[in-house]
């Protein structure tokens, strides 16, 4: 992962230094310091593991792998997005992210709102603009659009939003599940999605590697909302407590500690049992298996 983050750095780096010649030198400035030089960089890594699945791993050196890149990056420059809104003072309201200041605080308001459309339309351009297969080119710009869009994060980030203040109406789990699904889960589940569209990995086996993924970011969240409350802010990179004091719905505020580790553990589970099924299917499963384990085990 350590190495595979400088690859992604300097892939996202080249693509603003391409896509911003003759920008605003401060959008530009702020685009930087929201996208590089910081973040676990996963789901350009699931965009990878997607393609692997079922597949020997490549050499590195396999030229084919170019224009995966433009997938790993859209997926991470539209999550990068999601975080620059998601700390406006309209929604979470945050000053601390990847350790430095929120996109607003260094900046302001309005660039920041800016700064995340400016990250979306990048993300589809990325895409449209890649040396893929066109029928794969037009299929990821679908399914990213349906899972950053108001049925994916954005109705998620909805939800989420909604329910704030009201933990005393007890939200029930699938309730909560639907707001994790939705908000984190559709880009993780389709960062791999878009991966194995590439490779050309069969429906049924796709299926799976997506029902995976739909659990993967479903732990992802509440493993975030655990370290909402267990975190500092130097590990986290951004300020704890903040679910509890805006009164979100969360799996902690809602369940309790114990209660969201118990959904935790069932989660991880189905997780494997998707995974098993991958298994009998011909798929090697260690790797998205480890994936699993480092999404959970995580500190930050
Ligand atoms: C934070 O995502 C937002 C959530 C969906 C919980 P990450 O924890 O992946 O953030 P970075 O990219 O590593 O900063
Ligand atoms: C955000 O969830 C999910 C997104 C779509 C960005 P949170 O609001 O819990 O993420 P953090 O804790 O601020 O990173
Ligand atoms: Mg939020
Ligand atoms: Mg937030
Ligand atoms: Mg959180």
């Amino acid at each position: 992962m350590q190495s595979f983050r400088e690859q992604v750095e300097s892939r996202l780096a080249d693509v603003l230094d391409r896509r911003l010649a003759g920008a605003q030198p401060r959008l530009a400035d702020a685009l930087r310091h929201a996208t590089l030089d910081g973040g676990k960089r996963l789901r350009p890594a699931l965009v990878f593991l997607g393609s692997l699945v079922g597949h020997p791993w490549p050499d590195s050196e396999d030229e084919r792998l170019e224009s995966l890149w433009s997938a790993a990056a859209a997926v991470e420059l539209i999550h990068v997005y999601s975080l620059v809104h998601d700390d406006l003072p309209s929604m979470d309201d945050d000053d601390l992210r990847r350790g430095r200041p929120t996109l607003h605080r260094a900046f302001d308001e309005a660039t920041a709102i800016l700064a995340g459309d400016a990250l979306q339309t990048l993300a589809f351009g990325e895409l449209a603009a890649s040396s893929a297969d066109p029928a794969v080119r037009l299929d990821w710009i679908r399914r990213l659009a349906e899972a950053a869009g108001p049925l994916g994060m954005v109705g998620g980030q909805t939800i989420d939003l909604s329910l704030a203040g009201r933990t005393e109406d007890h939200p029930d789990l699938a309730t909560l599940a639907d707001l994790h699904d939705r908000k984190t889960g559709a880009l993780i589940r389709t960062s791999l999605a878009l991966g194995a569209r590439w490779a050309g990995l069969p429906a049924r086996e796709t299926r799976l590697v997506e029902d995976f993924g739909r659990l993967l970011g479903r732990a992802f969240q509440i493993q975030d909302d655990i370290l909402d409350v267990t975190g500092s802010a130097e590990a986290l990179g951004k300020t704890p407590g903040k679910d509890a004091a805006a009164d979100k719905c969360s799996y902690v505020t809602v369940a309790g500690l114990d209660g969201a580790r118990r959904e935790l553990d069932d989660t991880v589970r189905h997780a494997h049992a998707a995974l098993w099924e991958l298994a009998t299917l011909g798929a090697d499963p260690q790797a998205l298996s480890a994936c699993l384990e480092f999404v959970t085990q995580r500190q930050h």
